[in-house]
């Protein structure tokens, strides 16, 4: 191992990214911009991420719109601006690409919340349900899983499973109890959650309305159900987006990671966004996953090919026609996740 290696994986080890020092006086937009034309990579980010890296992203979407064009890109190389279980559907989706993540710990909670050891044991119990998993779990348990969604498509794709079939959703309970009142199927509901989805207050919310008459309240759908009972309007990121676009009201509180009003501001100029409040005076409705990713450390990884994601081969096979199946059944209902810049 030459000694720039073992210091690489040294650091990659101790921090999941390069900690190295950065030149202050650099241009690290310019610097980036150079790199992805020399390396051919193409940067995708979620709109949970830092303004400054929306920015410079080639595509911005949700996970549904990420996936979509991680699967097509001409690019040999996938810098992906979003959290680890992104990262991995991306190589599912591509392996023969290169795919890097600016940080390996920028995880998720939900996906965190349903280790595939377990999964595998509840699955044990009801052995002619379909499994449903919404994307945000790992690429282990998407091997354990029939079908994936996004909250773009999940409506779609439990309409799509044959009504005689009983259905396990994993992991969100969330997500879950809305698309048991939406659809009307009962499912068996695997214990996860969003740390950022539900940490809303009612009260706070409901003081906030009454501060703002005019505003609409919107949630994502990973909220908890007493938020989602408040919500003039219940969709994913994309949907949300599509949304404060269309509707002409002018002001609207918004329950999901705040890192979304970036693009709401940029489409819609003269409206007002106010992030829904949390528990506390935190800022607890930031995913701190998703805000682990810098323009430094996007710099440094495009710079040195590293952190990237390997996946073992069972799981990339078995874990893929999941995915497929979900990609299938969202581009026949004409789904899109995001936007092109
Ligand atoms: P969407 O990208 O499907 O809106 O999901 C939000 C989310 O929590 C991503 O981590
Ligand atoms: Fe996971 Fe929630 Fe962060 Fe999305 S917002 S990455 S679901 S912890």
């Amino acid at each position: 191992m030459t000694d720039a290696l073992a210091i690489a994986t040294n650091q990659l080890d101790q921090f999941g990214y390069l900690n190295l020092e950065v030149d202050p006086t650099l241009d690290l937009v310019a610097a980036i911009n150079q790199l992805k034309k020399e390396k051919n990579a193409v940067i995708l980010a979620h709109y949970y991420q830092e303004s400054e890296i929306q920015d410079i992203a080639d595509y911005i979407g949700d996970s549904l719109g990420l996936s979509q064009q991680a699967a097509q890109t001409q690019a040999d190389m996938i810098v992906f601006a979003g959290v680890h279980f992104m990262a991995e559907t991306a190589k599912m989706l591509s392996p023969q690409k290169k795919v890097l993540l600016p940080d390996l710990k920028a995880g998720c909670s939900l996906a965190d919340s349903c280790p595939p050891h377990l999964f595998r044991k509840f699955k044990e119990k009801y052995p002619d349900h379909v499994v449903v998993s919404y994307i945000n779990c790992t690429a282990e348990l998407k091997t354990l899983t029939d079908i994936c969604c996004t909250s773009t498509n999940a409506v779609q794709i439990i309409e799509s499973i044959p009504k005689d079939r009983e259905i396990i959703f994993a992991p969100d309970k969330n997500l879950g109890a809305y698309l048991i009142k939406k659809t009307g199927r009962d499912m068996v509901l695997w214990n996860g959650a969003c740390m950022v989805h539900e940490i809303f207050s009612q009260e706070r919310i409901i003081k906030l309305k009454n501060r703002h008459p005019h505003a609409k309240f919107i949630a994502h759908p990973e909220c908890e159900a007493h938020i989602l009972d408040m919500a003039d309007y219940i969709g994913s990121t994309t949907g949300l987006l599509k949304f404060t676009i269309n509707d002409p009201c002018t002001e609207f509180i918004v329950a999901t990671e705040a890192g979304i009003l970036h693009q709401m501001q940029l489409a819609s100029p003269t409206k007002t966004f106010i992030p829904a409040p949390p528990e506390n005076n935190c800022a607890c409705n930031e995913c701190p996953h998703m805000k682990r990713n810098t323009l430094e450390k996007l710099y440094l990884c495009m710079l040195y090919d590293l952190p990237e994601i390997v996946l073992p081969d069972w799981v990339i096979e078995q874990g893929r026609n999941s995915i497929d199946r979900m990609m299938e059944v969202s581009a026949k209902a004409g789904l899109m996740g995001g936007v092109k810049r």
